[in-house]
Parts: C-alpha cells; structure tokens; sequence
C-alpha cells in the first residue's frame, strides 16, 4: 500500500484547480438507469470511488466509457441486463445503494446489497427504503440484500424525512421522477449535489420543482431521455485546499471555487482570522496573521458546516490561538483523526461527539495512519506545518476522494511525495 511523506516547508502560494465532485458524480452515475438513452457527464473527476461506481454499473449491463483522460463519462443503459448490485462491489462504496431507487423505478425490481463504505459510524440505509416504501415499493431484506419490488411501477407519495440524509433524498428523488402522479419529499436535504442532480434529472426531461429548498415536488413522467451534464465543484476539495494557506501561510487562488458552494464555511474561516476574496476564476485564500483563531464549530446539514471538513478544520485549529470546540453531528465516531493528531503532538480532549482542541505553537512529523478519506487529508495539511516528516499509510482513503493530490500540492510549494509499496 502506497504511502505519502509530507514535509513541513512553509508558506504556500499559487493557484490550485478543484475537480468536479466526487459526490455530486456518484449520484448522477446512477441517473443513467433512468433513461434507454446515452446520459453523458464532463468535469468528472478522476478517483477510485469512480472507479468502483463505474465497475456496479457495468455489472448491471451499463455502459461506461471513460474519455478524456476520465474527465468525460458516457453511460449508456439500453441494455441493462441485471438488476442485483452485488455485495462484492457494494461493500466498497456505501453510495451503491443510489442505484437502488433507478432500478426500482425502471425495472419495478432490484436487489441491492447493504452497503460498507467509511467507517464512520452505523450509517443505516432506513430513510432510503422507507422513503422508496412511500411510493409503493415493497421491500424484504434477506442474507444482506434488500429485495425491492414495485410490481405495477412506483406510485407518486409523500414523505418527510426524520431528519437529513444526502443519500435518501438522492435515491427517492430518481425514483420518484418515473413513478405515476406526484411526489412530494419533506426535509429534504438541500447539498449542492442535490441541486446538482435535479438539474441534470430535468435535462433528461424530469419534472422537479424546489430543489434546493427543505421540499422537493416531483410530477412522474412516464420515460427520461439523454442528456450531457457537467458536474459541479467539488466543494469539499475545495474547502479542503482553502485550509493549506490556513496552516501553512502564504496565499492561494481555488480555480473554480464559488463562496455560495461553502458560505457557512468561509464565515467560520473569517472568524479563525482567514481571508477569502472572490477573483475572477475562483477564491484566492490567506490569513490575516501568523496564527488563526481558536473557533468553535458543530457540523450540520447544507446550509451549515460541513461534515466532511470538520476532520481538515480540526487539523488547522490544532495549531490556533485558543481553545476550540469541535461538535460532530452528523455521524458518530468521526474523530478517528483525533489520535493520528495527537500522536503528532496536538492536545485534542474527544469526549463523545466533541473535541476540545487546545492549541499548540507547532506540530511535529510522525508516522500516522489514514482511517477515513477525510481523516486521510486533515493529516496531510496537519504534516503540511510540521517540523520534520509525517509519513500517512493506508492512502487508499486519499485516492477514493482526492485527484492529483500530492501533483496538486508541490505545484503550490508544498514537499511531499508517494512512496509506492
Ligand atoms: C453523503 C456524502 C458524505 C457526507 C454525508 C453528509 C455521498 C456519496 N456521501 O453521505 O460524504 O458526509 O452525505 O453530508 O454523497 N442515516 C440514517 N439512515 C439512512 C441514511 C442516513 O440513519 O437511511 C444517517 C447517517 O448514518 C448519518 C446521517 O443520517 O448519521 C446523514 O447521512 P446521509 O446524509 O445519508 O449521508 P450519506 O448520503 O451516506
């Protein structure tokens, strides 16, 4: 298994491009199994979760080509030819289960196995199914899978998640846009990526209205067509990267970013003490000192911060002036990060779902493991302002969320490189 060096250097600055989301793509993915007709996807980004949805769906009899280096996806699925998503590819990636929804609705049957994916607490797939379960389909769960059936289609309902899942709504959103009738999903989540998603889903002729509002209405058509979409910013990379001159100094420019992708996020920046500007082609990031501000932060659906960067906003404040408190309230168990820091000298206190993260002047290299795909990054930007070498194993994590990382980081002054194993 590869390993990543990172060496503390100083200061960072120039300009780093930010890929399309990882999160948004593994979404749209699925959207293929909607239409007989091709649905093509640019600004894809080049990473093994990618892979891994590209290889469920190729099970399924889907075709993918990769062009342009990855950047392009054509998916064409006029000939689906199996309709059980099998738990040797599912237990990679937990966002298997969004091809459960266009199945269903396609085909009215599916077998879906339950998803693995990071280790990040239980993370059941109960919102999906019962949120399918509202617009008729029935489901058996047996030896692992989930059996789903809607013999006669999906019929058009109304249901009201008891509280946000990214996921659910993604599933119930394809699923409802062929069922007979109307739909209409309360609590909604409202990620960018859904956005995302509704927008593509009406090129293909789908009639949605509200997304990115708590209540998404869908009018069931009775078939989708093609369609070519570009994916949207990934903007948990970008936030991600807006942390390097965060920890490091120095000043860098996010090709592609847009404030409105992470508004929560950049006023939390702005009270630790770290300028965003808006540029012409992106956000170009620094801090206001040598050293940002201890700021407390609790994760929290879109709008809000999110959980997805509290592991990288975790690593800066461990250098902060101050005390800060961290609060975890999407997932349990997210603080895997926490020892990997602590063996690098950061005073971090988790107690349940909150840290107490008590600053030090300077973190020192070590040996250090990646346990998540964002444990794995707020490592990297934490061995980015060390004394010395943080050597990350297990960067698997990395790849799964990460193009280009260590290509992306020396173009801006950073020193680290892989080591292949
Ligand atoms: C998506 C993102 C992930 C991000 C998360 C929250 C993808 C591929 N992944 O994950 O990177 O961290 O949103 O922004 O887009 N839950 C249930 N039952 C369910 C579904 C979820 O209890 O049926 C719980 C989860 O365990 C979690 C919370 O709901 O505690 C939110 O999860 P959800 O929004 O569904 O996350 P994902 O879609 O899996």
């Amino acid at each position: 298994m590869d390993k990543i060096v990172v060496t503390g250097n100083g200061a960072l600055s120039g300009q780093v491009p930010i890929a399309g989301a990882k999160n948004a793509c593994l979404t749209l993915m699925p959207a293929t199994l909607l239409s007989d007709e091709p649905l093509t996807l640019t600004n894809a980004p080049r990473l093994s979760d990618i892979k891994t949805m590209s290889t469920l769906l190729q099970s399924l009899g889907v075709e993918v080509s990769s062009l342009q280096d990855g950047k392009v996806l054509a998916l064409a699925s006029h000939d689906v030819n199996n309709l059980t998503a099998h738990y040797d590819i599912v237990r990679k990636m937990r966002a298997s289960i969004l091809v459960l929804g266009p199945l269903l609705a396609r085909h009215g049957h599916a077998v879906v196995s339950l998803p693995g994916g990071c280790a990040i607490g239980a993370r059941p797939v109960d919102l999906h199914l019962k949120a399918l379960e509202a617009m008729g389909a029935e489901m058996d769960l047996r030896e692992g899978y989930v059996h789903a059936s809607a013999p006669g289609g999906l019929k058009g309902g109304r249901f009201t998640f008891p509280f946000v899942s990214v996921g659910a709504t993604e599933n119930a959103l394809m699923a409802a846009t062929l069922a007979k009738g109307t739909t209409v999903l309360e609590n909604a989540a409202r990620e960018p990526e859904i956005v995302d998603l509704a927008r593509c889903l009406q090129k293909m002729g789908a009639q949605i209205d509200g997304e990115g509002t708590s209540t998404l209405t869908i009018q069931g058509v009775d078939r989708l067509h093609g369609a070519t979409h570009p994916v949207v910013t990934d903007r948990i990379e970008l936030g991600t990267y807006m942390l390097a001159p965060a920890i490091c100094g120095g000043e860098i420019e996010l090709l592609g970013g847009r404030r409105e992708l992470i508004g929560a996020f950049c006023d939390k920046l702005d009270e630790a003490g770290i300028d965003v500007t808006d540029t012409e082609n992106g956000l170009s990031v620094k801090r206001r000192s040598n050293a940002v501000h201890a700021v407390d932060v609790a994760t929290a659906p879109f709008p809000g911060f999110p959980t997805d960067l509290q592991a990288q906003m975790m690593a800066v404040l461990c250098t902060a002036e101050g005390e800060s408190v961290l609060e975890e309230k999407i997932f349990e168990n997210r603080f895997m990060h926490a020892p990997e820091l602590i063996r690098m000298g950061a005073q971090i206190d988790v107690q349940g779902g909150t840290a107490k993260v008590t600053g030090v002047p300077r973190l020192k290299g070590a040996p250090v493991m990646a346990t998540d795909l964002r444990a794995s990054v707020s490592l990297i930007l934490a061995g980015l302002a060390a004394e010395g070498d943080t050597v990350v194993s297990r960067v698997y994590h990395l790849d799964r969320g990460y193009e280009h990382v260590e290509e992306k980081l020396s173009a801006v002054g950073a020193k680290i490189e892989r080591i292949p194993e």
